[in-house]
């Protein structure tokens, strides 16, 4: 939420948080409006493609494997220090539970963080069918685009789900 008097205490913190009911709204509405917010913040065209890329990827995401109905878009804005995070959040049933659905992925043994881990290498997926249908596809290659375009223009990314996370940079 923005203050009235915003303009007079530039060192704030910003915060907006834009729902996400609707697959069909990811790019009508959702990433329109985050990828607005970006460009008030200074980040370049060019930017804004590829953020516009990633985050319809990962928004998808929850409405193809979390198995909740809606999703958050959190931004927050440090304009003094030139920095934006975005925070994509569900509460569904994580990535251990969605990755397990392929029997490589199955075992009880994983843990969060080592399902975490995989489903971020590219061409890991939950979805068996992906690469013996399509070995060329995209099937699998969502969060691990996220990170690289992260780790590629000096970001960083952080992906959490139940007791694991995954920091890259
Ligand atoms: N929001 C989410 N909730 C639960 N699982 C997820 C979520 N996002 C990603 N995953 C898991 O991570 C895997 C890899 O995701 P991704 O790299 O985008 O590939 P794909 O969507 O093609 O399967 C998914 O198949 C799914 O198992
Ligand atoms: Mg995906």
């Amino acid at each position: 939420m923005r203050s009235k008097d915003e303009g007079s205490r530039p060192h704030e913190t910003y915060t907006k948080i834009v729902e996400v009911r609707r697959e069909d709204d990811v790019d009508t509405v959702t990433v329109g409006r985050v990828l607005g917010v970006l460009g008030q913040a200074g980040v370049s065209a060019e930017m804004l493609r590829t953020f516009e890329y990633v985050l319809a990827e990962i928004i998808s995401n929850v409405f193809h494997h979390s198995g909740a109905d809606l999703c958050w878009v959190g931004i927050l804005q440090y304009p003094t220090k030139r920095k934006v995070q975005l925070a994509i959040v569900d509460n569904g049933i994580g990535i251990r539970a969605s990755l397990a659905r392929n029997p490589d992925f199955s075992s009880p043994l994983i843990s969060h963080a080592d399902a975490i881990t995989l489903a971020a290498q590219a061409r890991i997926t939950s979805n068996p069918a992906a690469k013996p249908i399509r070995p060329e596809g995209n099937g699998g290659l969502g969060l691990y685009c996220m990170r690289k375009v992260m780790e590629l223009n000096g970001g960083l990314a952080f992906i959490q789900s139940g007791a694991g996370y995954l920091y890259t940079n």
